[in-house]
């Protein structure tokens, strides 16, 4: 009896992470899917305009992001295993950059300025440059959906050096999270979005666990949200 019972709670825990592995690939698919559908758009507009240097251009991209995407997708074998990924030296800026590159084209309507803020002239950190990619995208969209279609819209991304941590700040100045929820932001599928999967922030977190890194965040005073992404600096 006790058997059939522990049986079954392993079938069950095994289905559940069944699903949330495949709401997690289109979860990290979705993003550069987005872009590649502006980029052919645009390539499309250009070669009616008889630009084809500025078709071959976006034509560029989309090959750069399908690259991107068979990234991620064998990134998520380590998903699953949850095992930890080979750390190494990185530039963070330019990973700042690229993420924003990703993000930019879904946002291409709203008026929401991103800023870089460098402590340091070049911050370094031990991570996993496709993963610190991920996390990124993740925070950006979730800091652009919290500020809407608000014409004053800012994001502030700052890298800062703690003794041996560097830290990424994403902060917003939406309407910040609602205490009653700061306690379950991070728990898989917990989402206040109509089309939200509530998996960005839970995925996230983990990804950085096995970075050894840490995710946390706060309300700040003005309004908005601010979450810290902690990483071994790199020596
Ligand atoms: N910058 C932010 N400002 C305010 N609330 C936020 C912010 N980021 C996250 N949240 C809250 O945390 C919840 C969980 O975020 P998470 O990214 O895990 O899922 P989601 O954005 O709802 O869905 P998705 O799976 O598409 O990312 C959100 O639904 C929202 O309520
Ligand atoms: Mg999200």
């Amino acid at each position: 009896m006790l058997r059939d019972t522990q049986g079954e709670l392993i079938q069950t825990a095994k289905l559940a992470v069944l699903g949330q592995m495949s709401a997690s690939i289109s979860h990290e698919l979705n993003n550069p899917l987005a872009a590649i559908r502006s980029y052919a758009d645009n390539a499309r507009q250009f070669l009616t305009l008889n630009r084809s240097d500025k078709a071959d251009e976006n034509l560029g991209r989309i090959a750069e992001l399908t690259e991107r995407m068979a990234k991620i997708s064998s990134q998520l074998k380590f998903f699953a295993r949850k095992s930890s990924g080979t750390l190494e030296r990185i530039k963070v800026q330019p990973v700042i950059q690229t993420a924003i590159d990703i993000i930019s084209p879904k946002y291409k309507n709203t008026q929401t300025r991103i800023t870089i803020h460098n402590e340091l002239p070049e911050p370094q950190a031990m991570a996993d440059i496709i993963q610190l990619e991920q996390i990124l995208i993740n925070l950006i969209n979730n800091a652009m959906q919290a500020i809407g279609s608000s014409s004053q819209g800012a994001i502030h991304i700052r890298t800062e050096q703690h003794a041996e941590l560097l830290m990424i700040h994403v902060e917003d100045n939406g309407p910040g999270i609602q205490p009653d929820n700061i306690k379950k932001i991070f728990d898989p599928f917990f989402t206040t979005k109509k089309t939200g999967l509530g998996l960005g922030l839970s995925i996230s977190a983990r990804i950085l666990e096995s970075m050894n890194g840490q995710l946390s965040c706060i309300n700040l005073e003005t309004g908005g949200a601010k979450f810290s992404i902690s990483l071994k600096a790199a020596e």
